[in-house]
């Protein structure tokens, strides 16, 4: 089919969809409304052994920019799911589902599904997807395998490719809806709908920049830095943190002032929303006033800009880098601390003598450092 017929078509199904799009929710929770599609060839539910291909070209409606795909997918007996040509994941157990999230182009996206029926004989096969599409404005479509796919027995070269043109292909077979359609009937396995555990500062440690801390430190300042690279593409524009410290702390993200706190019982959290970046660093200023010293903080970093959810967590450990004193410019992108030691850890969340630190139940406001600590402009901080 040409291109711009499709885009034609597209807008008219977008004219009869437009209920499906709904205000952005929690990633995708079930395969609601998906159906069991598989070839035309249908012999009464069994199908030949073999590879089966599907694809679902996708026009976003007018006016809509899609950003990612939280996709939803599982097959009998196994399948390799591509998104505009790219080989996003496998499965070969149709009783487990998957998730993924990737993101997606401006205009039109293919999902495709090489599906394989397994065994000897002639047996069930069918693949299910739920698919759900955030736009840029975060409002989401959900599109499901159904008759609107295309399918072909086989393995047709570059079927996963944008390009190819897949207008020769039969619609699928629509065996019949998730849960109810035998043989898969209620068994299918879906995965939680976030594995995102947030900050954790039970899985932190406490840290400072010398042994025994716990009991007795040199009064003054000590800097602490960590720099998270996130895999080469992406990218992030958010982290959550939660921080304390004996006796008090303040904390800058990529440069930029967060917030302070100065008692040991309570850590504080902060929602940090940053200009989209490969690499954020975490600077922090402890500072003891006498007697047990430690810093203890937990974030979860998350790259909204596609909408799929957290890329990496930190939690204070060896791998955090520290020195005494204040470093002029240390809080800085780029700052060189090759020279600095390895954080010393203390011990774990619980410990003497600071025991079980309230966790944070609410966000903390931006707000000026403790004195001693530099001054930098503000970071945009969700209270
Ligand atoms: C058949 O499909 C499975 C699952 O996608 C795949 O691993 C396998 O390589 C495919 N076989 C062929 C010949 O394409």
């Amino acid at each position: 089919m040409l291109n711009s017929i499709k885009v034609a078509l597209g807008l008219l199904a977008f004219a009869s969809s437009i209920t499906n799009v709904a205000a952005a929710a929690d990633v995708i929770a079930d395969f609601t409304g998906a159906k069991w599609i598989w070839t035309p060839a249908s012999n009464a539910g069994n199908y030949p052994v073999g590879n089966a291909t599907f694809r679902r070209d996708y026009y976003p409606p007018a006016g809509k920019t899609p950003l990612s795909a939280n996709i939803l997918i599982t097959t009998d007996n196994a399948y390799t799911l591509f998104v505009n040509g790219q080989k996003v994941g496998t499965g070969n157990d149709f009783n487990q589902a998957q998730r993924y999230c990737v993101p997606l182009v401006p205009s039109c996206n293919v999902f495709a599904i090489e599906g394989q029926n397994a065994a000897t004989v002639p047996n069930p096969a069918g693949a299910l997807a739920a698919i759900q599409v955030r736009y840029t404005d975060g409002f989401t479509e959900t599109i499901v395998t159904d008759s609107d796919w295309h399918g072909v027995t086989g393995v047709p070269a570059g079927f996963q490719q944008v390009a190819f043109d897949d207008s020769n292909w039969p619609a699928a077979f629509d065996q019949g809806p998730w849960p109810t359609t035998a043989p898969w009937s209620n068994t299918i396995a879906i995965p939680p709908t976030t594995s995102d555990p947030g900050p954790n500062l039970k899985a932190a440690t406490w840290i400072w920049s010398t042994q025994g801390a716990n009991a007795n430190a040199a009064i003054g300042f000590v800097s602490f830095r960590k720099v998270v690279t996130l895999p080469a593409g992406q990218f992030a524009d958010t982290i959550t943190m939660d921080i304390v410290a004996d006796n008090g702390y303040t904390l800058y993200i990529n440069g930029l002032e967060v917030g302070s706190g100065t008692n040991f019982n309570f850590a504080q959290r902060y929602q940090v929303n940053f200009t989209p970046s490969n690499v954020v660093t975490i600077a922090v200023v402890g500072a003891n006033t006498g007697g047990p010293a430690a810093l203890l903080a937990s974030g979860a970093i998350s790259g909204c800009t596609c909408g799929c959810g957290a890329n990496a967590f930190v939690s204070t450990d060896s791998t955090w880098k520290d020195i005494a004193g204040v470093p002029a410019g240390f809080i800085a992108p780029g700052f060189d601390d090759s020279a600095w030691s390895a954080a010393i850890v203390q011990g774990p969340y619980g410990m003497a003598p600071w025991g079980n630190v309230a966790l944070p139940t609410s966000n903390t406001a931006q707000n000026g450092p403790i004195d001693g600590a530099p001054s930098a402009p503000p970071a945009s901080v969700v209270a």
